[in-house]
């Protein structure tokens, strides 16, 4: 079985090929540059600039392949959630491969794509527990099989990417701030500014990243003279011992967090095994060392894609729309693109800790 997969749901147009033996015989991105200057994405520009590279990537990725589009099994997008111009952009190059080929279309949750990578790189068995940390989205799942998703927890504001995002942005480090962050945070010192770790005491495993924002914006506000963080005088070691403290306080609540979820797991499902962190922040190396040493700490495997497969990417989508294909799970040609699409609104038994974050 070989599956083709299209992302395009945010600043990232992508695509790839795998096959049922977990090989990738071909995959490309194009990361917008265009959004630089804005300091975040701009859904427009992003559409705009979808549409005019969605043809090239896809012939590209066939040609990395070599293979003919007659050769795929299944035609498998991103179909939300996600900015929905460019949603669109993917689906409906999908759609109409699928059309032109005659074979079937998958509409894949790009929350599902994240969620599953880790079990096309390594080892990994359902039921898991895992850690999604992106741009847009915060949760603590159990992954008990392809759409089949029980969250213990989410973000009650911002995402754990926004938060590194917008920290970022405070600091004049630009955009995406996540990598820049964790770079600076490489050379400072973590315990200079003793930041909050909110909803520690809330006893269930939802997270907050907004109070955390708020206290790194008063740090970098009482080194300005007008409390305003825009003339903030800061030398490059302040920066980077606010961001390693910021990511110390991040990486912590996300542990503890984590430690509780990891309770429930053991209750609900005394056989799983495995510790899975995936999405854009799982993209740090700091925070990937806790977590390892979090799971080695509890019994537990730890897994997470390679790096390059935590940010978004065509591989992904592909892999995921390689287990529905397995199962049979495809989709009619009229699927609608959703910008919200919550990953256990489809499972047999929801069973969420609410939040209000799809
Ligand atoms: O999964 P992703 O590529 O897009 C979404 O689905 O949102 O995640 C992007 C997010 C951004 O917020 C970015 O700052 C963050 O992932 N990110 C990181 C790192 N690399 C990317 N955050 C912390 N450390 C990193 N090394
Ligand atoms: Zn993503």
């Amino acid at each position: 079985m070989i599956v083709l997969g299209i992302e395009s749901s945010c600043d990232e147009t992508a695509a790839a090929i795998v096959n049922d033996k977990k090989e990738i015989l071909g995959e490309c991105v194009l990361t917008q540059m265009e959004h630089k200057t804005y300091g975040g994405v701009v859904p427009e520009i992003a559409a705009r600039s979808h549409l005019e590279h969605i043809e090239d990537i896809l012939e590209q990725t066939f040609k990395k392949a070599n293979l003919s589009p007659s050769d795929i099994d299944a035609v498998a997008a991103a179909a939300g959630p996600g900015l929905i111009g460019g949603v669109v952009v993917g689906v409906m190059a999908a759609k109409s491969l699928a059309l032109a080929l005659n074979k079937p279309f998958i509409a894949v949750n790009h929350l599902e794509g994240h969620a599953l990578a880790a079990r096309l790189t390594s080892d990994v068995e359902y039921p898991y527990l895992l850690l999604l940390v992106s741009g847009g989205h915060c949760q603590i799942l159990i992954v008990k099989g392809v759409g089949d998703f029980e969250r213990l927890g989410t973000t009650i504001d911002d995402a754990a990417g926004e938060a590194f995002d917008k920290v970022a942005k405070m600091l004049g480090l630009g955009y995406p701030g996540g990598p820049m962050i964790e770079k600076m945070a490489a050379l400072g010192n973590e315990k200079r500014f003793v930041l909050p770790r909110p909803l520690q005491n809330s006893g269930d495993c939802n997270l907050s990243f907004s109070g955390l924002k708020t206290a790194v914006r008063k740090i970098i506000e009482s080194y300005s003279p007008d409390n305003n963080i825009e003339h903030a005088i800061l030398s490059k070691q302040d920066t980077a011992d606010i961001c390693a403290s910021f990511q110390l306080a991040a990486t912590e609540s996300l542990v503890h967090k984590l430690q509780k979820a990891i309770v429930t797991f053991r209750t609900k499902y005394p056989q799983g095994k495995d510790l899975v962190v995936s999405g854009g922040v799982a993209a740090n190396t700091y925070l990937r060392n806790r977590l390892k040493l979090l799971a080695e700490t509890e019994g537990l495997k730890f897994s997470a894609p390679p790096i390059r497969f935590c940010t978004d990417n065509g591989v992904m989508i592909a892999w995921a729309g390689m287990e529905r294909a397995l199962k049979g799970m495809y989709n009619d040609l009229d699927f609608k693109p959703r910008p919200r699409w919550p990953l256990d609104a489809d499972a047999p038994k929801a069973a969420g800790a609410g939040g209000v974050k799809a």
